[in-house]
Order: structure tokens, then C-alpha cells, then sequence
């Protein structure tokens, strides 16, 4: 028996086999789950070719995380699925704009693309909590994703803004939620080679850093580790942790050069 046994869970922002989300769904399935996977926009043609790899009849529905209408939408596109029940909600979505919010252009960025990449990649881990609250209960777990944010990174700029509000959100998600018996938490993966990752100017040179100082070494290859500790998080093996952030980094954060 899996350590998500007929738990039901959503996993959020799988556009290729190298998304880590795909990782997660992946090993989710394997202890037992049943998983519904949900993309947006472009990428929800490319999720429903590669979801079809992990299993023919896996369910994939659409979900923008900035669209009112697929939020409200969310209980009842679930419903076939899991009825009116939900374990785990998995947030591995971000955004911001490649050359105006990332790659260097901090000091000139302008509101607008500011609010995209908050939108999206922070606010967005409210709204998708809130838009499956009436599915959830005792016992379910929120995980969502980020890139360290209590320290900056070259190039990473707006994004790192984002994802410090959405390690905050996450406390606060924890906060609200955590007298009804819903837990909120997040891993803090080191680089992986993803499309997200590859939108970054200069990304490249976190595999160099994390070559160099992670003590356990990293492969950026292998979205497996942050999916385990994912996968763990939803399960019923970590019952009184909330508003965390666990490293999956290789032990980098722990240095100090
Ligand atoms: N790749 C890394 O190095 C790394 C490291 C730490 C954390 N993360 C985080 O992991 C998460 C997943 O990213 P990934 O690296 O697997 O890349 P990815 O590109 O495979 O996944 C990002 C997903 O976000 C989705 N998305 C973007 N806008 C959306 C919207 N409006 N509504 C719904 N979905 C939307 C995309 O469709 C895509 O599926 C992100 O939060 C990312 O910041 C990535």
C-alpha cells in the first residue's frame, strides 16, 4: 500500500515530461493516488499528450489560474472525478515575463508585468486553495513550489519578489486553514531543467553554483527528489506540518559559500 492510498489529488502546471509537476503525478500515482492533472492555455495540449504516458485514462482538465470563471469552475470539473472529496491540491505554476521582469531588468520593470508575475505565481496559491476549499477537509494538504526566496539570485529578479509572496502566502493559507485540519507547505527545489527554468536569462548559471556548493551534489536532470518530498507532504506522514518550506536542494541552502 502507497502512502497516498485512494487519496485524490490535483496537480496543477504540467506542460512536459520535465515539468516537475509531471514528476509529482508520476510518483503520486504509484503510492496510490488518483490523480487529476490540470494545465493552461497552450500547454494543455502538450499536458494531455505526455499525461497520457503515465496512464491512457488519466483525467486532464483545464485550469488558468487567472480566469474567475475555471476557478469557479473547479468543484464541479473535479466532481466525475472525485466527487466531493479532495486531498491534495499540488501548485507548480509560475510566470513572469522572460525579458521584462527576469534576466537582469530589476530596476526597470514596470507594474503591469510586476502584477503578471505576482499574479500568477503567488496570489494564484489563494485562489487555487479557495477555489477547491469546498473540497477539502480534515487531513488535506496544499504544496506548492519555490525557488529559495529569502535570498536573492542572479537574474531571477521579479520572480523571487513573487515567490517570497508565495512562501508568505503559503504561511498564511497555513494560518486560515489550519484550525479546519488543512495543512499548507512548500519545497524549496534546487534548478531543474525545465521549460520555466529555461525562460530564464542566465539560468543556466544556477547549475553552476549548485555544482560547486551543494553538499550532496544535484542533478538538475531529475525532478524526482522535489516530487518525493511533494508527495510526502500530501501524505498523511507529515499530519502536524504547516506553513514549512522544505529544502530539496542538495543541501545548498545550509552553506554559506
Ligand atoms: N525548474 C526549476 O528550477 C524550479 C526550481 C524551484 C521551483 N520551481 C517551481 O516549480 C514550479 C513548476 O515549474 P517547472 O520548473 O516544473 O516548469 P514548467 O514550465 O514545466 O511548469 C510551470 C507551469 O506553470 C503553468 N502556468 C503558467 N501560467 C499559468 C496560469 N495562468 N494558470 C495555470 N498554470 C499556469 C505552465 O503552463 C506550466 O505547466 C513553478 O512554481 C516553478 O517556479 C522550479
Amino acid at each position: 500500500m502507497g502512502i497516498l492510498q485512494d487519496k485524490h489529488v490535483l496537480v496543477t502546471g504540467v506542460t512536459l515530461d520535465t515539468s516537475i509537476a509531471y514528476a509529482v503525478a508520476d510518483i503520486a500515482r504509484q503510492e496510490g493516488a488518483n490523480v487529476v492533472i490540470s494545465a493552461a492555455g497552450r500547454a494543455l495540449r502538450l499536458a494531455t499528450k505526455v499525461a497520457r504516458r503515465l496512464d491512457p485514462d488519466i483525467p486532464v482538465i483545464e485550469l488558468d489560474v487567472t480566469d474567475e470563471t475555471h476557478l469557479a469552475g473547479l468543484p464541479a470539473a473535479l466532481e466525475p472525478h472525485f466527487g466531493d472529496r479532495l486531498d491534495g491540491v499540488v501548485h507548480s505554476i509560475a510566470f513572469a515575463h522572460p525579458e521584462r521582469a527576469l534576466g537582469g531588468n530589476f530596476l526597470s520593470t514596470q507594474w503591469d508585468d510586476v502584477a503578471t508575475a505576482l499574479h500568477v505565481s503567488a496570489y494564484s496559491l489563494k485562489s487555487l486553495t479557495m477555489a477547491a476549499r469546498p473540497m477539502l477537509g480534515r487531513g488535506s494538504s496544499v504544496v506548492g513550489l519555490t525557488f529559495d526566496a529569502q535570498v536573492s539570485w542572479p537574474s531571477y529578479d521579479w520572480m523571487g519578489v513573487a515567490k517570497s509572496a508565495l512562501e508568505s502566502t503559503s504561511r498564511y493559507l497555513a494560518r486560515y486553514l489550519g484550525p479546519d485540519g488543512i495543512r499548507s507547505n512548500i519545497v524549496a527545489a534546487g534548478p531543474i531543467d525545465t521549460i520555466a527554468k529555461q525562460a530564464i536569462p542566465g539560468a543556466n548559471s544556477f547549475n553552476d553554483i549548485w555544482a560547486e556548493r551543494a553538499p550532496l551534489g544535484w542533478d538538475a536532470k531529475d525532478a524526482k527528489p522535489a516530487a518525493r518530498a511533494v508527495v510526502a507532504l500530501l501524505s498523511d506522514w507529515f499530519p502536524a506540518t504547516t506553513g514549512e518550506m522544505i529544502h530539496v536542494d542538495g543541501g545548498l541552502h545550509s552553506t554559506g559559500a
